[in-house]
C-alpha cells in the first residue's frame, strides 16, 4: 500500500473517531474556527472540555493559576452604560445612549477642528436630550427638514443657528422655514434655486458638489451635489436671481476612512472660489459636512488625522486667505456614545452538518438597524461570553421579511456557547439607528431609547 494510501485510511479513521467523540455538526463548527493549526487544536481540546461539560481550556488554566482572566467585554461600554443595564434590566431591543460620552465626543471634536463651527446633523439622533445638550454646549444645527427644524426651534435654538441642508426641499417647506427665521440655505441645481428664490428671498445659498464617495463606508455619491464644474455657474445664478451666494459644500461620505478625500474636496472648493471670484462674487464660506467616523469592525483614522488632513488641505489649497469654515458632523457626535442591547431570540443550524449558526435577534434592519445594508457598516458585537471559542454565524432580525439579514459574508463568529435568551450588546449604535426604526413593520414597536 503506497503512503499516500495509508495517510488517507488513517486520516479517515481519525475523522470518524472525532465524528463519534463530538458529533457532526460540532465538527463542522470546528472546522469553520477561524485561525491556524494551533488554534484548531487549542478548539479541539475546548471542544472535548465542552463534551464533557467542563469550563474551557483558559479558563481551566487560569483558575489553576490563580489568575483572573481579563473581563474585555467591560473595556467596550462606558462605565454608566454598564451600570443602567445591570440595575434597570430594560426590555429589549433597546438603546441606551451616555451623554457623558456624547459631550466628550463634541468635545473632541471642536478640539480638533478648532477652526470650523460645528453645526451637528441633527438627522444622526435628534433625540432632544441630546439637542439640547449640544445647544448649552454652543454648538449649531443642520436639519434636514421643516420637521427637525421645527423640532430644534421648539426647544429654544435660535433660527441663524440652523441651517437648511437638504438639497431637496419642498417649496412650501422653504417658505415655511424662511417665515421661521432660518437664513441659510443648502442647493445643487437651478431648479431649487427658483424655488429658493420665490420662498427665501434674499436668503444666504451655498451650492453642494458630489464627491464620490470613495474610503467611506457609507458612501453618499451622486443623489446629493452636482458636478463641481457647474457650481461657479449656479452660484452667479443665485445671484441673479437676488439670493446671497455665500459658499459651497461638500460631503466626503459618511464613515470616511480615507484621509486623501478632504485635499480633493478643497482643492475643487478653491476652484471655485477663484472662478467665482473672477464673476465679481467674493464667497465667504466652505461647509465640509460630515464624514467623521465612529468605531466600527475596521479601524480608522483618529478624529485628531482627520483634522490634519483638513487643516494641510486648507493651508494647500487656500493659504492664509481661510474662509469661514462650517462642519456638520453626525455619526461622530453620538455614533460611540450609544450601545443596544438585544436579546438572542433563536439559534439554528439549517443543516445536517450546520457549518455556520443563524443567530436570530430581537433586532434587524427595520428596527433601527438599516446601515448593515450590503453589510456595509459592521458593529461590533458584545455576548456575555468572554472565553471559549467562537465559530461563523448568519446574524438576521426577527422580521418575516427576506432583507431582514444583518451580516452573512462579514465573517462574523461568536461564541460558540451562545444560546437562545442570551443579550448581547450592539456597539456604537448612537447614530443613524432609533429615529430609522420602523413604526410598526411586522407589528414590532419602534427601538425603545433612553439617554443617561
Ligand atoms: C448634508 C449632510 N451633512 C452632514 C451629514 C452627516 O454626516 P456624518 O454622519 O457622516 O457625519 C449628512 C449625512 O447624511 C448630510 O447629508
Amino acid at each position: 500500500m503506497s503512503f499516500l494510501v495509508r495517510g488517507l485510511i488513517l486520516g479517515i479513521l481519525v475523522m470518524m473517531c472525532l465524528a463519534a467523540l463530538f458529533g457532526l455538526q460540532e465538527l463542522a463548527q470546528l472546522r469553520e474556527t477561524r485561525g491556524g493549526l494551533p488554534t484548531k487544536l487549542f478548539s479541539l481540546v475546548n471542544l472535548f472540555l465542552r463534551v464533557k461539560g467542563a469550563a474551557p481550556a483558559r479558563v481551566l488554566i487560569s483558575t489553576t493559576l490563580g489568575i483572573t482572566p481579563v473581563r474585555e467585554n467591560r473595556l467596550v461600554m462606558t462605565d454608566r452604560i454598564f451600570r443602567f443595564l445591570d440595575e434597570n434590566r430594560p426590555e429589549t431591543p433597546c438603546l441606551i445612549v451616555d451623554l457623558a460620552a456624547v459631550e466628550n465626543n463634541y468635545r473632541r471634536l471642536q478640539a480638533a477642528l478648532s477652526d470650523a463651527r460645528i453645526y451637528y446633523a441633527v438627522k444622526a439622533n435628534p433625540a432632544p436630550e441630546i439637542l439640547r445638550l449640544l445647544q448649552r454646549m454652543g454648538a449649531c444645527f443642520d436639519a434636514a427638514s421643516i420637521f427637525e427644524i421645527e423640532q430644534c426651534l421648539d426647544i429654544g435654538i435660535a433660527p441663524d443657528d440652523i441651517s437648511f441642508g437638504n438639497t431637496i426641499k419642498k417649496e412650501t417647506h422653504m417658505a415655511q422655514a424662511f417665515g421661521r427665521g432660518i437664513r441659510l440655505f443648502a442647493f445643487d441645481s437651478e431648479a431649487e434655486l427658483e424655488k429658493l428664490a420665490r420662498a427665501a428671498p434674499g436668503a444666504r445659498v451655498y451650492c453642494r458638489f458630489f464627491m464620490t464617495g470613495e474610503g467611506a463606508d457609507w458612501p453618499l455619491s451622486e443623489k446629493f451635489g452636482c458636478d463641481s464644474e457647474l457650481v461657479p455657474y449656479l452660484l452667479c445664478r443665485a445671484r441673479e436671481f437676488g439670493l446671497v451666494p455665500y459658499g459651497v459644500s461638500f460631503h466626503v461620505g459618511s464613515q470616511q476612512r480615507g484621509l486623501d478625500q478632504w485635499d480633493i474636496a478643497l482643492a475643487k472648493s478653491a476652484a471655485i472660489f477663484e472662478i467665482t471670484a473672477a464673476e465679481g462674487i467674493g464667497l465667504k464660506m466652505i461647509n465640509i459636512g460630515g464624514g467623521f467616523p465612529s468605531k466600527y469592525r475596521s479601524p480608522t483614522p483618529s478624529i485628531e488625522s482627520h483634522s490634519l488632513a483638513i487643516t494641510e488641505g486648507m493651508t494647500r489649497n487656500f493659504g492664509n486667505a481661510l474662509p469661514e469654515i462650517i462642519a456638520e458632523p453626525g455619526r461622530y457626535i453620538p455614533g460611540d456614545a450609544g450601545v443596544i442591547q438585544a436579546e438572542i431570540v433563536l439559534i439554528a443550524n439549517k443543516s445536517r452538518m450546520g457549518s455556520r449558526r443563524w443567530v436570530y435577534l430581537d433586532i434587524g434592519r427595520f428596527g433601527g438597524l438599516p446601515e448593515v445594508m450590503d453589510e456595509a457598516i459592521q458593529y461590533r458585537i458584545r455576548t456575555p461570553y468572554t472565553d471559549g471559542d467562537s465559530g461563523p454565524v448568519i446574524i438576521a432580525g426577527p422580521t418575516c421579511d427576506e432583507a431582514d439579514v444583518l451580516y452573512q459574508n462579514a465573517d462574523y463568529q461568536l461564541p460558540l456557547a451562545l444560546k437562545t435568551g442570551d443579550k448581547i450588546e450592539i456597539l456604537s449604535t448612537g447614530a443613524y439607528t432609533a429615529s430609522y426604526s420602523a413604526v410598526g413593520f411586522n407589528g414590532f414597536p419602534p427601538l425603545r431609547e433612553y439617554y443617561i
